[in-house]
């Protein structure tokens, strides 16, 4: 088998023009070896934290087993795009649905009203377009299992049209737009015109930063939604199923796009122009960052919210010239873009003491960029990559002494790790013991910075 693929490989090196989609050397690999072997890195990458967990880990490795099958049987094809094992490789279609995306986004979007006035109708449209290259876009950001795409999506267009006006690049707080967008449903659902309206009729929003993000529901922290860091004055509608005018708008600035997103090679995409059959009952809110016309396969680039281990770096290039009408997954069917006119506010003055606050969580550890602590817990790391600490968990005893199982972690006054007398000693006198405390997941707090290769 092995042998075959590379003879075959090396045959298109000699012959120079045989166009095969070439995949990257850990894409091949991914038809060698075991399924347990495969799903024993992943283990490690993605989630360490089942190793706790016989069972789940049993059940995953199955779901795993069969992903891993259907990405062998595509890649095997020579497609224009090739599958890989990412971040939700261990999820059931159906799980996958449910956990990522949104159904009801279709019938909303068609409950909804057209704007009317296409405004970059007499654009000349490059034949290529990145709106990253030109700095307009942040870094990919990751929703987590919150069904809140609609709000990246927002912030996304909002982000590049405030970079084209002011000339810089202030990460927005989807989290403002899940707690405080009344018409939208936080974690439940949205859509991207009404978080638009959210932002217009409360004056502005606020940063990334300052109103991060929790991947949940919560009460509207009026103080920071009071902060109108950036503001926009109006949102238009790309005419539908218009290829040409997508590409005006988006020569123009970033636009907010919905598509189809629920099929197992959506879920698995690795790289290459995705030309698979992928409907066009759109269920995801993402955001055409740009486009090649002029590629040999034409794509459009499109940045999603599941991270940057997720696709080509947190990227997906649909293909331009399949889909019929709606475009490649429905992305012709409801493109939206944010317009800004003025500058924005000035920084506001200090603002008067608040009225005390709704219980908020308590003050809490930063264990990373991206994970934190209760305040009272300690941070410890449960898996480290080359020195590095890739995923955090919590002691939940403050200045505790973490054990080098990774899993286990003993008080401030009794240092030293029993393991496997499940105990914490004072030195190494082992009658001297407290019972060894488990620790729990660190709390996810922000766009989860995973290495990829
Ligand atoms: C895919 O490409 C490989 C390598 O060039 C070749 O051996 C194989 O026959 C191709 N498969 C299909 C289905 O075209
Ligand atoms: C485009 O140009 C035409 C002709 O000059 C003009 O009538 C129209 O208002 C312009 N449309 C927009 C949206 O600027």
């Amino acid at each position: 088998m092995m042998n075959k693929v590379v003879l075959a490989v090396l045959a298109a090196l000699c012959l120079g023009s045989v166009a095969v989609q070439a995949h990257p050397a850990h894409i091949e690999a991914l038809h060698e070896g075991t399924h347990f072997e495969h799903f024993n890195t992943w283990l490690l990458k993605f989630k360490p934290s089942y190793m706790d967990d016989i069972s789940e880990v049993a059940k995953r490795f199955k779901v795993f087993s069969d992903n891993l099958d259907h990405i062998r049987k595509v890649n095997a094809e020579n497609r224009s795009y090739y599958l890989g094992l990412g971040p939700l490789t261990d999820l059931t279609q159906e799980e996958y649905r449910n956990q990522y995306l949104n159904p009801s986004l279709k019938t909303v979007l068609k409950s909804r009203k057209s704007t009317g006035v296409f405004t970059h109708a007499n654009v000349t449209a490059d034949s290529s377009v990145d709106w990253r290259q030109k700095g307009a876009v942040t870094p990919v950001k990751n929703q987590a299992q919150c069904g809140s795409c609609w709000a990246f999506s927002s912030t996304g267009s909002m982000e590049g049209i405030n970079f084209i006006k002011t000339g810089k690049l202030v990460s927005l707080s989807e989290q403002q737009l899940v707690d405080c967008d009344r018409v939208d449903n936080g974690c439940g659902g949205g859509i991207m015109d009404q978080a638009f309206k959210y932002v217009m009729n409360n004056g502005g929003i606020d940063t990334e930063d300052d109103y991060s993000y929790t991947a949940r529901d919560g009460t509207c922290q009026t103080s920071k939604a009071a902060k109108h860091v950036v503001t926009i004055d109006s949102y238009q509608d790309v005419p539908v199923n218009s290829k040409d005018d997508l590409m005006k708008a988006i020569t123009a600035q970033p636009v907010s796009i919905a598509i189809e997103a629920d099929h197992a090679d959506f879920q698995n995409y690795a790289g290459g122009v995705f030309s698979d059959d992928c409907g066009t009952s759109l269920d995801h809110g993402v955001l055409a960052v740009g486009y090649d016309s002029g590629a040999s396969e034409p794509y459009w680039i499109v940045k999603n919210s599941w991270g940057s281990a997720w696709g080509m770096d947190g990227y997906i290039k649909l293909a331009m010239n399949v889909g019929g009408s709606q475009g490649q997954c429905g992305i012709l069917e409801h493109p939206v873009y944010p317009e800004k006119n003025g500058p924005n506010p000035p920084p506001s003055p200090p603002s008067p003491p608040s009225p005390p606050s709704p219980p908020s969580p308590p003050p809490s550890n930063k264990c990373s960029d991206s994970y934190s602590c209760p305040s009272g817990n300690t941070c410890c790391c449960q898996q480290e990559v080359f020195g590095k600490c890739m995923q955090w968990a919590c002691c939940p005893l403050p200045q505790a002494t973490c054990c080098k199982d990774h899993i286990h972690c003993c008080p401030h006054e009794y240092p030293v790790c029993h393991v496997d007398q499940g105990t914490c000693g004072k030195s190494n006198d082992i009658f001297a013991t407290v019972p060894i405390s488990k620790k729990e997941a660190a709390i996810f707090t922000g766009s989860r910075k995973v290495q990829t290769e």
